[in-house]
């Protein structure tokens, strides 16, 4: 299965080859880039999806991390129960890997009800909606992932089912088309988004629960690998799982990537043992730097430092500069910088810190010094 596309490989290469699946390779120089891309990106891989469902915590209670929302969760969840009533409409939005579909889920198991998947972008006119919703029965959940994705019509067709559990149905097209009304079963809608912003405000206004997940602290992402190794029976020492709890960007989708990659090389170099140097050598092979940055947030960083002077300069033209959209910057790679303290947002545009001028190899410009306030608001 192998195919020879480099007349000359090392066993590094070899090793590549050997541990990372078809989609991720690519020949020539598109290779490191394309995999370093991948790697720590918060989304889900295309072969993601069946490890992924086996690695949900099953229970609210196995649910590690995001403490304040699990407890809200918890009394909202116990109290629907207990007035035997639908919960209300729960919005959960933040960065992608962070557990939004995983709560829902967790949502209606601890509810004891049926959850049906969909997403904004999959549905194309109400009708697409019409089976689903007649179809749910009392406290059921219709999860809809990426709604800010709606289309216009389709947030008009849920709005009454979301208020008074009714469905309007056009029989004809036209001005003068006619319309019957169904009756549906009390449900909850819960919804999914990067994107809080882009939600319009009327849909916004009925989700009786929002709650944003953050980014994991390192502490709750050595918990997480803990418990995915474990899962997946890979022995890690609690130095290895630490070492791939600082590199996973607070997300917990590539904490449990990068336990299965350096899994990989743990079983090729170490008797399959994952302890902090073997996590920081197959780590370093894969590109992923100490604070888990990865190509994407070098290329930002490094725009805005030598192209834009350190900034501030607008996210615009930082997605120009390093041929990314605009709504990925806004949504996947700033707020990881932000937190960390490589990049401010300022009403002027972007500015890299101090840290990021370091961490690159970059020398303070002298504006920086002379401005002792630019870095205080
Ligand atoms: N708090 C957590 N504890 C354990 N595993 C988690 C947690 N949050 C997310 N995961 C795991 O990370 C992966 C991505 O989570 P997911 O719910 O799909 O994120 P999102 O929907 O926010 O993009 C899943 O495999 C999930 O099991
Ligand atoms: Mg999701």
């Amino acid at each position: 299965m192998r195919i020879a596309v480099h007349s000359r490989r090392s066993w590094f290469s070899e090793f590549l080859w050997d541990i990372f699946p078809a989609p991720e390779r690519c020949t020539d120089t598109g290779f490191a880039f394309s995999m370093t891309h991948e790697i720590t990106t918060p989304d889900q891989l295309n072969d993601e999806g069946p490890v992924e469902l086996s690695l949900r915590p099953q229970r609210l209670a196995e649910f590690i991390g995001q403490t304040k929302v699990k407890e809200a969760l918890r009394v909202y969840i116990d109290a629907a129960l207990a007035r035997r009533e639908p919960l209300d409409h729960t919005l959960f939005f933040g960065p992608p890997g962070l557990g939004k579909t995983t709560l829902a889920e967790l949502i209606a198991r601890e509810l004891g009800v049926n959850i049906r998947n969909t997403s904004g972008p999959a549905l194309e006119k109400p009708g697409d909606l019409v089976g689903t919703l007649t179809n749910l029965r009392e406290g059921d959940i219709l999860f809809i992932d990426e709604i800010h994705r709606l289309r216009p019509v389709i947030e008009e067709f849920l709005y009454p089912a979301m208020e008074d559990y009714r469905i309007d149905i056009r029989l004809s097209e036209g001005p003068k088309a006619q319309t019957i009304t169904m009756p549906i079963e009390r449900f909850t809608l819960v919804g999914a988004t990067t994107r809080l912003g882009m939600l319009t405000p009327p849909m916004r206004a009925r989700f009786g629960i929002v709650m944003r997940l953050n980014f994991y602290p390192t502490e709750e992402l050595e918990h997480i690998v803990h418990r995915t190794a474990e899962v997946l029976a890979v022995d890690v020492d609690p130095a290895g799982a630490s070492e791939i709890a600082r590199r996973s960007r607070g997300t917990p989708r590539i904490a449990n990537r990068l336990v299965r990659r350096v899994r990989d090389f743990a079983q090729v170099r170490a008797n399959g043992r994952i302890t902090r140097q073997i996590a920081d050598e197959a780590l370093q092979l894969l590109d992923v730097d100490h604070f888990g940055l990865d190509d994407m947030d070098a290329r930002i960083l490094r725009a805005i430092i030598e192209k834009f002077e350190g900034g501030p300069v607008g996210v615009a033209s930082i997605a120009v500069a390093v041929s990314e959209d605009t709504g990925t910057i806004e949504e996947v790679y700033e707020p990881f910088l932000v937190q960390n303290g490589f990049l401010q947002r300022t009403p002027r545009g972007r500015v890299a810190t101090p840290l990021a001028y370091r961490h690159f190899g970059y020398e303070l410009p002298s504006a920086h010094a002379e401005q002792p306030g630019l870095f205080s608001t």
